[in-house]
Order: structure tokens, then sequence, then C-alpha cells
């Protein structure tokens, strides 16, 4: 064996070891949450991103100033548009999140962002890494909290994905030893998984969800799942009022389609890869990616989109104004929960149930046929200002 090949992937191995015992470091510092009632003003960043991206945060951003109207009026609240999480600006200086972008995110306590396109092998662009991943671990935004709802099948899910670890957090740092072996790295931390794992079972407590479910391939990945693992077991004790179980994922995935079993999930808590997996199925029961929203929390920052993609397609064929602006309404909803505003997110998310799947006075359904993003919009307001919305969302229960 050549000596070199092999002291290439141990210098390669050591400086992955540092970054991650650093990054450790830093987590044990936990400055603490952000506490939004003494904050003046709050800062809203909004990134269009790519695609369809403009097209549907626009509509997401009327519907906000829409509901912040006091606070904008106040300055409690303000917009800050961030330009530059286009791909053609992160191909130019090939970077995930260019240098000046990230500094005006940083300058946001939250922020609103549209679909941006990951480049893949064959794409004209270069292999840069995803923005959403790169802007996940830069602002350690550790949770990402994925609703999902279908209420005429008793479906009522929480997910808390581990965002910045596991098989994500190395995941464009992987090594090819040799022509023939390529290694990848997955990373399990006990400070990393005790965050997300206390914020599911907080979460549990605070809504009176006596269920938390926790999810790993611990049977297989002994080390880092079974890490997670052991920390749930952990925390568990600190919450004798919530019951809690574990699943392996393969069978996991297989009992979310299961109409007898799946009611009885409520706070589902699971690494990084399992979580993005298993969120795209549970969206699909609820009619479709498009349909959810998703919160990216950590302590300082906050991050909400949708979780679908940019669908060029729809621009090149000149439908982007018929794009559904559901999903990064959803989450707009969750930033104002974030935020301190529970009760205009509440009704945000009661009017998009009236509108997009109890009236549908209006259906937008991605082309001419159905209506347009803005027009969905007018009618989300419009709905917002019955004085009986809360009795009307009742009325479909
Ligand atoms: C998601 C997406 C991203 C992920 C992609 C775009 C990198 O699928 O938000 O779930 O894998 O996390
Ligand atoms: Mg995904």
């Amino acid at each position: 064996m050549d000596r070199q090949v092999l002291e290439r992937a141990e210098e390669h191995f050591a400086r992955l070891l540092q970054e991650q015992l650093e990054r450790i470091e830093r987590m044990k510092e936990d400055e603490g949450w952000v506490d939004y009632e003494k904050v003046k003003p709050i800062v809203i960043g909004v990134c269009w991103g790519d695609g369809i991206g403009p097209y549907i945060c626009q509509q997401a951003q009327r519907v906000l100033e829409f509901l912040l109207r006091p606070e904008l009026a106040s300055g409690k609240v303000v917009f800050k548009i961030i330009e530059g999480l286009t791909i053609e600006n992160r191909a130019k200086h090939n970077k995930a999140i260019p240098d000046d972008v990230l500094a005006q995110l940083k300058q946001c306590h939250v922020i609103l962002k549209g679909p941006t396109t990951t480049p893949r092998r064959g794409d004209p662009w270069p292999n840069i890494e995803s923005a959403n991943v790169a802007m996940r671990r830069a602002l350690d935004l550790f949770a990402n909290v994925r609703p999902v709802k279908v209420p005429q099948q008793g479906i009522d899910w929480m997910f808390f994905r581990e965002n910045t670890e596991g098989a994500y957090v190395l995941g464009s740092s992987g090594i090819n030893v040799t022509d023939d072996l390529a290694i990848d790295f997955t990373v399990t931390t006990s400070q990393g998984s005790e965050r997300i794992i206390r914020l599911a079972f907080d979460y549990a407590k605070r809504n009176g969800i006596n269920k938390v479910t926790v999810v790993t391939k611990a049977n297989v990945i002994k080390t880092s799942d079974g890490k997670f693992l052991d920390v749930a077991r952990q925390v568990a004790k600190d919450y004798p009022e919530v019951e809690w179980d574990d699943w392996y994922i393969d069978i996991m995935t297989a009992k979310l389609v299961d109409p007898k079993r799946r009611t009885q999930f409520r706070v589902m808590v699971l690494p990084n890869l399992y979580g993005d997996i298993l969120t795209d199925e549970a969206a699909e029961l609820q009619g479709g990616v498009g349909t959810a929203g998703s919160a990216n929390i950590g302590k300082r920052y906050a991050m909400f989109e949708a979780i679908h993609g940019s669908a060029p397609r729809m621009v090149e064929e000149g439908r982007a104004d018929y794009a559904d602006p559901s999903s990064v309404i959803r989450a707009a909803a969750m930033m104002l929960n974030h935020i301190g505003f529970a009760d205009r997110g509440k009704r945000l998310e009661m009017a998009l149930e009236i509108c997009g799947a109890f009236e549908k006075k209006l259906v937008v359904t991605g082309r001419p046929s159905g209506a347009k993003g803005a027009e969905f919009a007018d009618y989300l307001m419009e709905t917002l200002q019955d004085p009986e919305l809360e009795k009307r969302w009742q009325s479909y229960q």
C-alpha cells in the first residue's frame, strides 16, 4: 500500500476531527434563546431564491406585511430583502452562500427563504453545496421542525429532524482514498443530539402530547445512531410525564403508510438523513411536498422555507405566476409563531386550511387552468379578515 495514499487520508480525517471537536466546544458555550419580546426591531430577512422562488416568496411577504401592519408601523418589525442567493450569483462566487450574502443574513433574526437550486452532476453550474445545507450549518440551525397534518385521517405529526449533524455535516467532505475506495462520514455528538431531543420533548410537554418517538437505525449504525438513542434515554428521564418509544427507520417508514398505526405517532425526533426522507414521505400523505412548510431553528437565528425545489421548468414554460405559494406561506405562519405572534400564526394556519383544503373557492394547480399565486394570497387575506374565522374553521373539523 502506497504510504502517501494513507497519509493523505489520515490528514484529511485528522482535519475533520479537529473541526468537529471545535464545533462541540462552540455548542458547549450555549448562548440561550433570543427573547423576541425584548428585540426591536425584529429583522425579517427575505431571500427569494431561484426559479419560482421570487414568485411564491413575494406572496408570502404580502401576507406577512398584511398580518404585521401594526408592528411594521411601530418599527417593531422590519423586512430586509437579501439579493444574491441565486444560482447565478452563487455559481459566480463558486460558493454555496457568497460571503456578502452570509454577512447580510447574520444581520437578521429570522429569514424567509425561497427554494434554491442545488447543482447536480451534469448541470451547467459548478458543483457547489446546497444553500440550505450551508445555511443550516453557518447559522447553526439545529432543529428542522416539520409539521404534517391530515385531519380527515387523524394524522397530526410534528417532526424534529436534527439539522446540523449526521450524514449531512460532512456530506461534502468525504474522500476518495483511491480510485476504488470512497468514504463518507456521519457524525453524532452528545451535545447535538441532546439539544434536538430536548426540543422535541419540550414541545410534547408544552403541548400536552404524551408521546415522543425516537427513530434511528441503531441496530446497524451502532456507534453514531447508538449514541443518539442513548442520549434520548437520558433526556427522557427528565420528562417522566411524556411516554416515549423508539423505532428503526425502515419499519417506521412502513408504519407511516399503515392507517391503523400511523395515527398513534405524534412527535418524532430523528437524525438528519432519516428526517429528510421520512418528512418527504409524510408530506406526500398530506398532499405533496408543495404543501409542507419547514422551520430551521437555532438559538440565535431561524430560517423558514418551503420544502420543495425551485421548479425551473415552470418558469421556462411561463407558468411561474401559477406556482402554489402555500408551502412558503405555511413557513411564514411558523415564523410568526417563532417570533412571538402565535395568535396570528394560528389564524394564518386556519386560513390556509380553509382556503387550501376545505372551501377551495380558488385552487392553484400550477397551470393557467388554476388560480394565480397572487389570487390565492388575496383569498387568504380576505379570509383572514373574517372575524368569524375560527368558527368557520371549527365547522370543518
Ligand atoms: C430538504 C431538502 C434538502 C435536504 C436538499 C435540497 C439538500 O431535501 O430540505 O429536505 O436534503 O435537506
Ligand atoms: Mg428533503
